[in-house]
Parts: C-alpha cells; sequence; structure tokens
C-alpha cells in the first residue's frame, strides 16, 4: 500500500517538475515534495517508524532511492531553466515595449567620403592619402604657383611656425645664402598629393587622395576654414579630357543614382592645362531651375583639367611622354548637395540633432 502510495508520488512529481516554466515555481515544487517540514515525501518518511521491520525494510530503501531520483530531476530542470534562458526573470512580460538601445551615427561626410571611395575603386583608382601639415613646395611650387604670383591668392593660406626654419630662413636671407628653408603651411588643398605620388610611383596609374584641407577665409553658409576634398589624378601615355569626361559622368551618376548631365567650362587652375569647372545638371529640379541651383539649373561640382607640363616636371617626369587629368571636388559641397543640407558650418557644429539625421 505504501510502495503504491511512492509510485503515484513519484509520478505526480516528475510531471509537476517537467512542467515548471521557471526557477520560481521549481523551487515551490522542492519545498511542496521534499522539503523538510510538511514535503510530501518527507511525510512519508516520518511514517516509517510505525510500520512493522518488514515493511520498513521494503518501503525505507525505496522512499530513499525517490528522494535521490527527484533530487537528481530538480536539478536537471533547474540546470535546463538556467541555460535555455540566462537571466530571465520569474515574472517577464514580454510584451512590454523594451527599452532603446542608443546607437552611434556615422557623420555624413564620412558616409559620402565612404561612398566615394567605393565608385572609385570599382573604377580601378586607387586610393591614396598624404599629410595635413604640407611644405610651401608641395602646396605652390611644385604645382606651378610660384612664389609672389597673383594666382596664390587664391589659397588664403595658414602658414605655420617652424622656429628653427624660419631661424634658418632669416639666416639664409641675412648671408645671402641661395638654400632657403621649405616652409610649412597647413595644405590648402588635396593637390599637393598629386607630386608626391608622381614623385614615388610610375605611370599607368588613377588615384583618389581624400583628405582634410584648410584655408585662412571668413566662414559664411558655403565657406569653413578647414574642409574635406578628394583629389583624383589619372595619368597615362595617352590619357585624354574624353577620358576624363568619361570618368567623372559615370562617378556622377553612381553617386547620384541616376544618369545626370555634366557640363564642362573653362577655368583656370595653375596646375592643369586647360582647366575646366564640372557642373552637374541640377538633382533637385532636373536642369529646370529651383532654389538649390539658385535658378540656374546646374551645380558647379568640381575643378578639374589636363595636368600642367610644368607639374610633371616637378615630379621628374618627361612631360613629352605622358598625359594625364586631374579633378578636386569638395565633400562638404556634395554632401550638401546629396542630403540637401543649406550651411556648410552644420557639418561642424557638433550638434546631435544634425548628425542623428543621417
Ligand atoms: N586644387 C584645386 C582647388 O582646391 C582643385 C583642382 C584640382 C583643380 C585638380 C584642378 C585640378 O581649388
Amino acid at each position: 500500500m505504501k510502495l503504491d502510495e511512492l509510485d503515484n508520488l513519484k509520478k505526480q512529481a516528475l510531471k509537476e517538475i517537467l512542467a515548471s516554466k521557471d526557477g520560481k515555481s521549481l523551487e515551490n515544487l522542492r519545498v511542496k515534495f521534499l522539503g523538510r517540514k510538511g514535503g510530501e515525501l518527507t511525510k512519508i518518511l516520518r511514517t516509517l517508524k510505525d510500520l512493522p521491520i518488514v515493511e520498513k525494510r521494503k518501503i525505507g530503501p525505496a522512499a530513499n532511492a525517490l528522494r535521490e531520483e527527484l533530487e537528481q530531476a530538480f536539478k536537471q530542470k533547474l540546470k535546463e531553466l538556467l541555460t535555455s534562458n540566462p537571466q530571465l526573470p520569474t515574472n517577464l512580460d514580454i510584451t512590454m515595449p523594451g527599452k532603446k538601445i542608443a546607437v552611434g551615427h556615422l557623420h555624413p561626410l564620412t558616409l559620402v567620403e565612404n561612398e566615394i571611395r567605393e565608385i572609385f575603386k570599382a573604377l580601378n583608382f586607387s586610393v591614396v592619402e598624404g599629410p595635413e601639415a604640407e611644405t610651401e613646395h608641395y602646396n605652390f611650387d611644385a604645382l606651378n604657383i610660384p612664389k609672389d604670383h597673383p594666382a596664390r591668392d587664391m589659397w588664403d593660406t595658414f602658414w605655420l611656425k617652424q622656429e628653427t626654419r624660419d631661424k634658418k630662413q632669416e639666416t639664409s636671407k641675412k648671408n645671402n645664402t641661395p638654400h632657403v628653408a621649405d616652409r610649412l603651411l597647413l595644405r590648402t588643398h588635396t593637390s599637393p598629393v598629386q607630386v608626391r605620388y608622381m614623385e614615388t610611383h610610375q605611370p599607368p596609374f588613377q588615384i583618389i587622395v581624400p583628405g582634410r584641407v584648410f584655408r585662412y577665409e571668413a566662414t559664411d553658409a558655403s565657406h569653413e576654414i578647414n574642409f574635406y576634398q578628394v583629389e583624383g589624378l589619372m595619368v597615362g601615355k595617352d590619357i585624354t579630357l574624353a577620358n576624363f569626361k568619361y570618368v567623372i559622368q559615370e562617378f556622377f551618376s553612381r553617386l547620384f543614382k541616376k544618369t545626370v548631365a555634366i557640363r564642362l567650362r573653362p577655368s583656370y587652375f595653375p596646375f592643369v592645362e586647360p582647366g575646366l569647372e564640372v557642373d552637374v545638371q541640377c538633382v533637385k529640379c532636373g536642369g529646370k531651375g529651383c532654389n538649390v541651383c539658385k535658378e540656374s539649373g546646374w551645380l558647379e561640382v568640381m575643378g578639374a583639367g589636363m595636368v600642367h607640363p610644368n607639374v610633371f616636371e616637378a615630379a621628374h617626369y618627361n612631360p613629352r611622354d605622358l598625359q594625364g587629368f586631374a579633378f578636386g571636388l569638395g565633400l562638404e559641397r556634395i554632401a550638401m548637395i546629396k542630403y540637401n543640407i543649406p550651411d556648410i558650418r552644420l557639418f561642424y557644429s557638433g550638434d546631435l540633432r544634425f548628425i542623428k539625421q543621417f
């Protein structure tokens, strides 16, 4: 009779243990069946002493075996609950809305730069970089912008104080020695990397140079004292403006994700001949005229041209053997067009309300 009782108890306990959904109800079950005071099995064990010895010998070991079996089952179930939901609270309401996890944002300039890098990489261009603190030689002289030439006024410059260099310069002036130390500045454009790259590489090649540049200028909605450019340079035996036109047309169409018309206008930069200004048809109004293109239908997006022979010479190339095109675009300008951003100063405002929109 007692044996039947044990058997029933076992069935019921195992069933309930199996069905329990969390640690708390499992613990309640443990108390219910194995608890020192009033546990079902404990109760049965307590009555053993009143039984005749023959019965005791049968039931005693059976009851102990059951205790062990149940303890094992509790342990097993607890392990299962812990591994399947490690820190699940016992009263979790899974229908409650979760807490929003704040994630960071890439700066719109980073987004546009990454996109431009990918487009040019797909067109077989390499991406190279150069120093932000540059020498007068690479920033100006090697780019066919001689000292005291009015063209230098196109790039208002932050000059860097470098005591030893400046002193050397003074002494060389005083002693009237021909050596003048190369002055340091914050590069006013990414074009100096053209010459740096050509000095250490042989054509044919095609590169882009993304980078930060600096100009000593008054700021307004379209001017900043520091901004980003992407320089391009392709050099080979018979590179022509037709190659340039194709590459740049392809680039803008991929960037704005539709075929955009481009327009080349004559312009002047000392390091190219001929020099060009590139316009794209307004991506907002399609050329009809709107506030973005100031009713002109066109957006001015880059300076460009065929590399000037003097620049090839500065890089110790023979200008008779080679031709190339170069271009320089302002990253902010592109981002402003792409995302409809009205003021360049927003990029550097550090205002999270701005950043979080991208
Ligand atoms: N470096 C020029 C600028 O900063 C842009 C440019 C690059 C023009 C290459 C022609 C060729 O304005």
